[in-house]
């Protein structure tokens, strides 16, 4: 399965050995493996490694729900903290290479692991993690084709993983979190769902309440959201960038964007230009009822606590759940 083991940012010889593979350089620890899954409708490139161009700018255009807000990483340390009382040292695994929840692992004192497919992300997000560890392991690797060893973590977590994941795959996603998880361990999610109802008629009125928004990269994403929810199939549960490009069309004059209100009109402009620009024309999320996901959830775990947040605005449709593997 290790096809690779590279070495990056070499400061002074170090050697670590770890039950699934040897890696011998100081500072950070990475493990390679090529996977060749091909999938249908959702492929590799159109859910996960378009990540690739969204590396460079993540900084710049992420912000809530796509990454987890101020309450949402209490809410991480909290139950972290519950989780490793008086048990220095547990093992977790962050899926993708979040940094927030690399922060939170390496200040309780965890010893951290990353698994992500795109060394992109890795070397982007790595610079944004502010409580270094210089024991933290970066695996690139696929989450559903890893050279990880089984029951071998304390804590899996997963801020919007499942919804990079094909719905055809999720079985084998579950089963992957539960064969890496020692028996009775933890899976941390934040989830994204569509909603039941639409949460607005028309476009007109999602640029009317936008229009009294102040423009922002953050604003942008937000309105990226919502237009992936508005245009939400059901049937294939994609949120997808080529429908909020078909709207953006609609409302693209010659000359730009001409609304009244002049914070919309730069919010759309951010939209236009970087969102549903070349880039990510292709990404798409998996975007599934609560209820859907809560019923899957019940045949591996128990849930032991469940979080909405309200300091950004999409709370109920992000939530999260810290859950028990069933015995
Ligand atoms: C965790 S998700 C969602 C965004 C997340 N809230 C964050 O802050 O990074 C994004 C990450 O998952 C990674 N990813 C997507 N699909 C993957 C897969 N099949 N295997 C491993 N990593 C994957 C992407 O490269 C990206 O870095």
């Amino acid at each position: 399965m290790l096809k690779y083991i590279i070495k990056l940012f070499t400061t002074k010889s170090n050697s670590v050995i770890l039950g699934y593979g040897e890696i011998t350089w100081a500072g950070l620890r990475l493990i390679i493996n090529e996977e060749n899954l091909t999938m249908t409708k959702t492929t590799l490139d159109n859910t996960s490694y378009a990540w690739k161009q969204i590396s460079e700018n993540w900084q710049t255009y992420f912000f809530p729900p796509s990454r987890p807000s101020e309450q949402e990483v209490a809410t991480y340390m909290e139950w972290l903290t519950e989780i490793s009382a008086g048990k220095p040292g547990l093992k977790a695994l962050v899926l993708g290479a979040t940094p927030e929840l690399r922060d939170a692992l390496n200040q309780l004192h965890f010893t951290t692991h990353a698994i992500d497919i795109n060394m992109e992300m890795i070397l982007a997000l790595n610079g944004l993690v502010e409580h270094k560890n210089p024991e933290e392991v970066l695996i690139r690797a696929n989450w559903l084709d890893n050279p990880l060893q089984e029951s071998y973590f304390d804590v899996v977590l997963g801020d919007a993983v499942f919804a990079n994941v094909p719905w055809e795959k999720r079985k084998d996603f579950y089963e992957e979190i539960v064969r890496l998880l020692k028996p009775g361990g933890y899976y941390l999610s934040r989830t994204f769902y569509a909603p039941e109802k639409r949460r607005y008629e028309n476009i007109d009125d999602i640029l009317a309440a936008f229009a009294k928004k102040k423009a922002s990269n953050r604003t942008a994403i937000e309105l990226v959201f919502e237009l992936q929810l508005f245009t939400h199939d059901p049937t294939d549960r994609l949120g997808s960038m080529e429908k909020v490009r078909g709207v953006m069309e609609k409302i693209h004059g010659t000359d730009g964007f001409a609304f009244d209100s002049q914070d919309l009109n730069q919010t759309l402009e951010i939209v236009w230009s970087y969102w549903v620009g070349d880039a990510l024309s292709k990404k798409v999320w998996i975007y599934p009822f609560q209820k859907e996901e809560e019923e899957e959830y019940k045949r591996y775990f128990s849930t032991e606590r469940k979080f909405s947040a309200t300091d950004q605005p999409y709370g109920e449709l992000t939530p999260m759940y810290l859950l028990k593997e069933k015995d």
